[in-house]
């Protein structure tokens, strides 16, 4: 099979991979969300997979599938994510978490539909709440030999972000991409990363299928 003529250079280790958006209710019919398709971590994951690891993934709404020697945790919003993470992860050897978690949650209207007479005819305002950094508090909890892979979005100063992330939430390594270019981010099968890790080397890659920077970004760990 494809996974025994796979280099098991991840044999034995468990491995924790996050992936999708986040769903955050509002009220009965309506939710908070983001595009993501979950492409990134499901390569993240096959590939882990391909490599011997015995993986685990918590995965946001998504319609991504995976070989029955996956173990796969569905959540819905940003806080079951976090629980579920938080469970798992003392008893893992590495994580790398891509989803695309909601930062707030809506304040909920309640379990019923909120009605547009409810406004009195004018606009209303939603106010919203921060959800906890999962990344972040598995970096808090790391402990020595576990490894911790963490993704960045950006629109801004790609490098500049990614050298703080990598630093305020703990991580050995962090792939960054700029997804107001063309060619990385939502929706795509490609991906162009800045990838900086804990010694501080750093490399720009070239755009790439989202299957090989999975590849890749598991090579560039086990370089320790
Ligand atoms: N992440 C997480 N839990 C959150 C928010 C983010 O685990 N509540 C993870 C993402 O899965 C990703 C990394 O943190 O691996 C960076 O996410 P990103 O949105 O780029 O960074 P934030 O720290 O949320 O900062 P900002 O959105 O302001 O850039
Ligand atoms: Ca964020």
């Amino acid at each position: 099979t494809l996974k025994t003529i796979s280099p098991q250079d991840l044999a034995g280790k468990k491995v924790l991979i996050t992936l999708g958006p986040t769903r955050e209710p509002w009220d009965a019919v309506r939710f908070w969300s983001n595009p993501s398709s979950g492409t990134m971590g499901a390569c993240m994951a096959m590939a882990a997979y391909l490599r011997g690891a015995d993986v685990t993934v918590v995965a946001g709404p998504t319609n991504v599938d995976f070989p029955s020697g996956v173990t796969v945790v569905s959540v819905q919003t940003a806080a079951q994510m976090f629980e579920a993470c938080t469970d798992l992860w003392p008893d893992m050897d590495m994580a790398c978490l891509t989803a695309a978690v909601a930062d707030y949650h809506p304040v909920p209207f309640g379990d019923t539909k909120f009605k547009k007479t409810a406004s009195d005819g004018g606009g209303i305002t939603v106010e919203f709440e921060l959800n906890q950094d999962i990344l972040k508090t598995l970096g808090a909890t790391k402990k020595t030999g576990q490894k911790l892979i963490g993704f960045a979005a950006e629109t801004g100063n790609i490098k500049s972000e990614a050298g703080r992330k990598l630093e305020s939430k703990n991580l050995d390594l962090i792939a960054a991409n700029d997804i107001s270019k063309d060619g990385s981010g939502f929706g795509v099968p490609t991906n162009q990363m800045f990838v900086l890790d804990r010694h501080g080397r750093a490399e720009t890659w070239p755009q790439l299928p989202k299957t090989e920077v999975a590849w890749r970004l598991w090579d560039h760990l086990l370089l320790g």
